[in-house]
């Protein structure tokens, strides 16, 4: 019989509104477990059918609520995962580590039919960051539980609601010189969220046992590529300098005052390292998913929120007042 209940985790971030609306469409039924329904629950509402999603406000650390959740559940998905650590409970231990073991706890006791959670590439190399260090503990832990679990590890993710090229076309936009660590020259493989999210889907659906999946898009591009085709699809010229190492170091230091910083020390760790696909284990495309979307041309259908004239300057326009 086909699992139908569907524990989320995470869900009003950049990946889950995408697989809610995925899922839901496709007649699975979701349970979308946020912090806060009165700030989440507006957009957590919208993304399916009425009578698909089911919205439950939770402190994640909640043990007796979450196993609650847990009774009526087919699979669970867990999407949770921060960028920086925060006061009181937000460390990436108990995040990325902590948190997801439970999960898995559950999972298994509760016989769930999958549990997928998602960590992130390269945190096998990157062996000096305590983000890197969490999520792989992390899924050393979901391992040891619920050997049934699969991992996704995504390179970076982009769409029109990610904080990633959206961010970069907004400083780029503004910074008349933007600064560009280790000469730029650390490579990525981008994922559209659309593909990411038809993986997860495909994962669960086709019932896919796979422990750990790497998912990378179809180019790899170096971070100073990034900048230079944001630059030219936003349609500005800017100085991307290279940062000495020590100064970064500083400027991050800095940064870390902010509530949202820019870069973390622990992130300038983190971008030293390539973030792409390792050939030690299978990815997207090994399991029939290959990546379909690319950088530029995906970007290009937002990018003129960050050019000059808007909408205006737009094909579909220009070719109107011409
Ligand atoms: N985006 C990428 O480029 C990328 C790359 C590699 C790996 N990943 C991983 O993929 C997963 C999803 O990424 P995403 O981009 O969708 O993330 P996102 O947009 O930042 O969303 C993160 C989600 O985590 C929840 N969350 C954050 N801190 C929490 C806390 N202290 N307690 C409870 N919930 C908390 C938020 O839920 P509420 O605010 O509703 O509670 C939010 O829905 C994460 O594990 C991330 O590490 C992402």
């Amino acid at each position: 019989m086909k699992a139908k209940n569907v524990l989320i985790f995470g869900c009003s971030g950049q990946i889950g509104r995408s697989v809610v609306r995925k899922l839901t469409k496709n007649n699975y039924t979701v349970t979308a477990v946020t912090r806060n329904i009165h700030q989440k629950g507006i957009i957590l509402k919208t993304l399916g059918n009425a009578g698909f999603i089911n919205i439950v406000e939770a402190n994640i650390f909640d043990e007796k609520k979450i196993r609650e959740l847990f009774k009526r559940a087919d699979i669970c998905i867990n999407l949770i995962g921060i960028l920086y650590e925060q006061k009181k409970g937000n460390t990436f231990k108990n995040i990325h580590t902590i948190f997801p073991s439970i999960l898995s706890k559950l999972s298994k006791e509760n016989n769930l039919k999958h549990f997928i959670h998602l960590s992130a590439l390269g945190i096998n190399e990157a062996v000096d960051s305590n983000y890197a260090k969490s999520k792989l503990e992390g899924e050393n832990e979901i391992l040891k539980n619920f050997p049934l679990a699969t991992i996704l590890r995504p390179s970076v993710v982009y769409s029109v609601e990610d904080s990633f090229s959206t961010s970069f076309m907004t400083l780029l936009n503004r910074l008349p010189l933007f600064p560009i660590y280790y000469n730029g020259k650390t490579k990525f493989a981008p994922i559209n969220c659309s593909d990411l999210t038809d993986t997860i889907y495909h994962v669960i659906s086709n019932k896919i046992y796979s422990k750990i999946i790497e998912c990378v898009g179809p180019e790899v591009i170096t971070f100073k590529e990034i900048l230079e085709r944001l630059l030219k699809l936003i349609d500005k010229k800017r100085i991307l300098l290279p940062c000495p190492l020590p100064l970064a170091e500083v400027s991050a230091r800095i940064f870390e005052i902010m509530p949202k910083p820019l870069l973390t020390r622990d992130q300038l760790r983190l971008l030293k390292y390539d973030n792409i696909a390792s050939g030690k284990y299978k990815t997207n495309s090994d399991i029939g998913m290959p990546s379909k979307k690319y950088f530029n041309e995906e970007v290009k259908k937002y990018c003129h929120m960050w050019r000059d004239g808007g909408q205006f300057s737009t094909e579909k326009y220009t070719s109107v007042s011409e």
